[in-house]
C-alpha cells in the first residue's frame, strides 16, 4: 500500500492506496481509531458485493460493526436519505465515539459523510470508496452534503475522514459505464496539475479504457497524491483547491439541467471541461489544451457533448437557471479556474454574462 498524509495540523489523515481488497482495512483502521462499536454505511449493491469482507475485516481488528444500508445513484443523494440515515445511526445506538464507515461510491459517501458530520454534532468518519470516481476524487478533502432541487451539494459541512482506505480491487465489480465515468475527474487532476499524468493517459488510453488494473491503479494512486497535496494547502476551499472544480461550472449546470439519473457525475465533468477549455481558448487561452483534451477523451470513450434533448430552447433556460445557483459565483462574476496548458490551471473571475457563451458550448455539436 502506498501511504499519502493529508497534513491540516491536528485533523491529518492517512490516505492508503493499493491494488488488494478490504482484508487490511480494519487493521489500518485501528491504527487511527480505538476498537469498538462502528457502524458500516453502504448499498444494497456495494454492500452486496464488499459488505462482508468489510464486516468481516473489521471484526478480525476488534471492532463491533452495524450494518446500515442507503440507496445510491445521485437521484438518492437528498436530505430524505439524509435523515432516513441519521435515524438508522441513532438507532444502532451510536455515541460521538462511533465512527462511521462509508463503503461505496461519491454518493455514499457523501451522504454518510454528511450524516457523520452532523448527527450528535460530528462523530468520526472513514472512506473506503468502491467507485473510480470516489477514489480519485470524492473520498479525500471532507466535503460531503447533498442535492436540492435547486442544485447540486448546496446543503453540506467540510469533514475530514479520519482514514481514507483506497483498495483498486473493488473496482473489479463496478460497471463499464460507472467505472468510464470516474476516468473523467482522473483526466481533470491530470489537466489541473499534472502534465505527466496526462501524457500517461493518452499513451495508455487503450489499456485505461479496457480497465487494466496496473494502469488503473497508478492513475488512481497519482490523484490521490494530487488531491491530498492540495487539500493540504486549502482544506476549506477558499482558494487553491478550487482548481479542482475544472470542469464542473459546465459539468454541474448540465447535470441539474438533464435532472438526476440522466448523466453521470464524470460524464458531466468530462463534457463541462472540454466546453470550458473551448471557452477559454476562445478568449486567447492556450488552444492545445482544448484540442488534446477533446482527443483524449474521445479516446478514453467519455462523452464530449451533452446528450441530445427534445426540447433545446427549454434545456438552454435550464442550462442558465442551474448556473446561476452555483456556490462560485459572487458579485455579478463567476470564478472559473482557465486551463493555462495542460497539468497548469488557474482561477479566473469572469462576467456572469460571459456564462451565456460558456453554456452555449454545451448545446453545439459534437466536434473534434
Ligand atoms: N471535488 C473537488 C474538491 O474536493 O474540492
Amino acid at each position: 500500500m502506498d501511504r499519502f498524509q493529508v497534513v491540516l495540523q491536528d485533523r491529518s489523515y492517512p490516505v492508503f492506496v493499493g491494488m488488494g481488497g478490504l482484508e487490511p482495512l480494519g487493521a489500518a483502521m485501528a491504527g487511527v481509531l480505538p476498537a469498538g462499536p462502528c457502524v458500516l454505511v453502504t448499498s444494497p449493491r456495494v454492500g452486496g458485493f464488499h459488505g462482508d469482507a468489510a464486516l468481516a475485516s473489521l471484526r478480525a481488528a476488534g471492532f463491533s460493526p452495524a450494518r446500515v444500508e442507503i440507496p445510491d445513484g445521485e437521484a438518492a443523494k437528498t436530505l430524505d436519505t439524509w435523515v432516513h440515515l441519521v435515524h438508522a445511526l441513532l438507532d444502532a445506538g451510536i455515541d460521538r465515539t462511533t465512527p462511521v464507515v462509508a463503503l461505496g461510491g461519491g454518493v455514499t459517501g457523501d451522504v454518510a459523510g454528511f450524516a457523520a458530520a452532523t448527527v450528535l454534532r460530528g462523530v468520526p468518519l472513514v472512506q473506503v470508496p468502491t467507485s473510480l470516481l470516489a477514489m480519485a476524487d470524492a473520498a479525500i478533502g471532507g466535503k460531503t452534503g447533498v442535492n436540492l432541487a435547486q442544485g447540486r451539494n448546496l446543503v453540506g459541512a467540510f469533514h475530514p475522514p479520519r482514514l481514507v482506505w483506497v483498495a483498486t480491487a473493488v473496482l473489479s465489480t463496478l460497471d463499464d459505464a460507472e467505472f468510464g465515468s470516474g476516468l473523467g475527474e482522473v483526466v481533470k487532476h491530470a489537466v489541473v496539475a499534472d502534465a505527466d499524468l496526462f501524457a500517461f493517459l493518452e499513451e495508455r488510453h487503450a489499456a485505461l479504457r479496457a480497465r487494466d488494473p496496473v494502469a488503473t491503479a497508478h492513475g488512481v494512486r497519482r490523484c490521490c497524491a494530487l488531491k491530498a497535496e492540495i487539500v493540504a494547502q486549502d482544506e476549506r476551499d477558499t482558494g487553491v483547491r478550487r482548481i479542482l472544480n475544472f470542469g464542473h461550472t459546465a459539468g454541474h449546470a448540465l447535470e441539474t439541467a438533464l435532472g438526476p439519473g440522466t448523466i453521470r457525475h464524470g460524464e458531466a465533468v468530462s463534457v463541462g471541461m472540454l466546453a470550458e477549455a473551448r471557452f477559454w481558448a476562445a478568449r486567447g487561452g492556450d488552444v492545445e489544451v482544448p484540442a488534446r483534451l477533446s482527443a483524449l477523451l474521445e479516446a478514453l470513450g467519455l462523452p464530449r457533448a451533452p446528450p441530445p434533448v427534445p426540447d433545446a430552447a427549454s434545456f438552454a433556460r435550464r442550462l442558465v437557471a442551474a448556473a446561476a445557483m452555483d456556490k462560485k459565483s459572487a458579485r455579478g462574476t463567476l470564478e472559473l479556474p482557465v486551463p493555462v496548458r495542460v497539468g497548469c490551471v488557474r482561477l479566473e473571475r469572469i462576467p456572469r454574462d460571459d456564462l451565456h457563451s460558456l453554456l452555449s458550448l454545451l448545446s453545439s455539436p459534437e466536434t473534434s
